[in-house]
């Protein structure tokens, strides 16, 4: 310090100084980051966790990061290091990224005055170098010693965060408890990764839950990985450990453009020669009877670069897949029926998680990519009670406001309002195909005759027909329909399918359609604050 400087001068001989020296200076500081790291890694280690600094070591590439505010809200004279959050810069796959880590060793990773400046400091300084934000949660939540201050400085974290959204990629790991409001950072950020062991959100935990409901519950069964990979759609991936979640994050980030301001990532690609072979073999994949399943993810990873596909929320809502990958070294988002499940219908949870990742591929310039294989929304009371009407729109919403290349291929069947739903060319698609033998129709061949000829089959009983006479003449009719009623005929003769494809063209067809659409032009609708679609 200065005083300390003009004390160093008044009086004392060259080499008779006895304040410290720059390098016991330094020694001090070096020596109260080792010990409060010593400390962490104790505390953590014997948990099964990495510490904040061992967390940023294994996330950026060579384990080197720059860290900002190392000592701040610290006191190094008393010892104390800084604070309970670690933030930094550095690269993954040689572009900058900038993270925190909440250092549980330090107060429980909770959340003051301090932590909640250098977190939003962190996101706000992400905006203005257009970089993608990660954070590692590791955390008792706001800080009661803080009071009301540490609930203030969510609110600062949450309005930052709103800001980056869309602008810049924000990613979330949990590592440790994510507890109270607390877990409405993460849930504000693009992706959510939690660790099998471990990882915990809850907005309330076991001990309130008990005493306000009285319902005994573990963490587990509260807020634990499996729950929100299976059943509430929070998190995207469940990792077997922080190493796997780290370099989950690292994959998602290269598909990623570093913000909605920069073009998304073009790899160098050559097509090699099992390119060829996979592509050729797509269509045998697909049973051509319309009820057998299969595994979409198999189709869709012999159309994309090297087989590479990145799945996003596997678990969740497993009757439609959702992912990134390549396709000639252009990074796309891939939305896909899953048939092996449910038949692939369309439910709420379903339309929800393709909705935000289509969103989210629009956000940042990531073309889309829909392979359809559905027979319609998931009829039934329980959907309808869920909401399917609110919350199936929500998908409607997605793909009609989208202006990213979107590119659709109709694999074997398409039905009712689910067809124009999954990226019709009448909602928005820009180039749509479809097989051979598609079945493209307002509704099945069953449902229609029902319908159509009620009364006839009716007049039919009423004139004393038998039973099998009527099921016959159903049975004829349907076929009728099936054969005229039901096929890419129309929607080819109209426009909305730009041809009939062999399968074993897709990834060629892709390939084309994506580098025709590559500098589509995306004008903003300045005429509105925003629309008002249902969220
Ligand atoms: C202050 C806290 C704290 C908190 C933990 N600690 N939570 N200090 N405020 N919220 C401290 C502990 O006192 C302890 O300090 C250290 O962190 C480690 O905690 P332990 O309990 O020993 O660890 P563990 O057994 O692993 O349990 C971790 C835990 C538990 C599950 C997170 O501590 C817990 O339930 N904490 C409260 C969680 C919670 O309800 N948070 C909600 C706050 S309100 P020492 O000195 O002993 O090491 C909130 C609202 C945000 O977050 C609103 C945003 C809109």
């Amino acid at each position: 310090s200065l005083s300390r400087l003009l004390r160093g001068h008044a009086g004392r001989s060259p080499g008779a100084d006895p304040s410290p020296t720059r390098e016991e200076d330094l020694a001090l500081y070096e020596r109260t980051a080792a010990d409060a790291e010593a400390r962490a890694a104790q505390r953590q280690h014997e948990k099964g966790k990495k510490t904040a600094r061992e967390r940023m070591d294994a996330f950026f590439d060579d384990g080197q990061w720059t860290e900002t505010g190392q000592f701040r809200g610290g006191d190094i004279h008393q010892g104390v290091p800084g604070a309970a959050v670690v933030t930094g810069y550095g690269k993954v796959q040689g572009r900058l990224v900038a993270a925190y880590a909440q250092d549980f060793s330090v107060h429980g990773g909770t959340l003051g005055r301090v932590e909640g400046d250098k977190i939003a400091g962190l996101i706000e300084d992400a905006i203005r170098l257009r970089i993608p934000v990660v954070g590692m949660q590791d955390s008792g939540g706001a800080r009661i010693q803080e009071g009301v201050v540490a609930l203030s400085q969510y609110g600062r974290i949450f309005r930052a965060s709103c800001r980056a959204s869309g602008l810049i990629p924000q990613i979330s790991l949990i590592l440790g408890p994510c507890a109270g409001g607390a877990v409405y950072s993460p849930a504000l950020t693009d992706f959510i990764i939690m660790t099998r062991e471990n990882s915990h959100m809850f907005v309330t935990g076991p001990d309130v839950v008990k005493a306000t409901t009285g319902e005994t519950v573990t963490f587990e069964e509260l807020g634990g990985a499996a729950v929100h990979n299976f059943h509430s759609g929070v998190a995207h991936y469940m990792a077997d450990s922080e190493q796997e979640a780290v370099d989950y994050v690292r994959s998602l980030l290269a598909y990623l453009p570093s913000s909605c301001l920069s073009p998304a990532p073009r790899y160098d690609y050559e097509t090699e020669e099992s390119d060829l072979v996979s592509a050729r073999q797509v269509g045998d994949l697909v049973p051509a009877s319309p009820r057998l399943p299969y595994d979409v993810v198999d189709v869709i990873e012999r159309l994309v670069d090297h087989g590479e596909f990145v799945q996003i929320q596997s678990l969740f809502a497993p009757r439609i897949v959702i992912g990134l990958a390549c396709i000639d070294g252009r990074s796309v988002g891939i939305v896909a029926n899953q048939p092996m499940v449910d038949a692939g219908t369309l439910d709420v949870d379903a339309s929800e998680k393709a909705a935000r990742f289509v969103r989210f591929c629009d956000a940042f310039g990531l073309p889309i990519v829909t392979l359809v294989d559905v027979p319609g929304y998931r009829p039934g009371t329980e959907q309808e009670q869920a909401g399917i009407i609110r919350r199936g729109a929500k998908l409607i919403v997605a793909y009609a406001n989208a202006t990213v290349p979107m590119v659709t291929v109709i694999l074997r069947k398409a039905y009712g309002g689910a067809y124009i739903v999954m990226g019709s060319k009448s909602i928005g698609a820009d180039m749509a195909f479809a097989w051979p033998r598609a079945e493209i129709a307002v509704m099945g061949a069953e449902g229609a005759v029902s319908i159509l000829h009620r009364r006839e089959f009716k007049a039919m009983a009423r004139a004393g027909k038998s039973a099998k006479d009527v099921a016959a003449e159903r049975e004829r009719l349907t076929e009728v329909y099936r054969r005229e009623s039901i096929g890419p005929d129309l929607p080819v003769s109209t426009g909305d399918l730009d041809g009939i494809i062999a399968p074993e063209d897709t990834r060629r067809v892709l390939i084309d359609s994506l580098e025709l659409l590559a500098s589509k032009d995306r004008p903003a609708d300045h005429a509105k604050h925003h629309d008002n679609g249902p969220m």
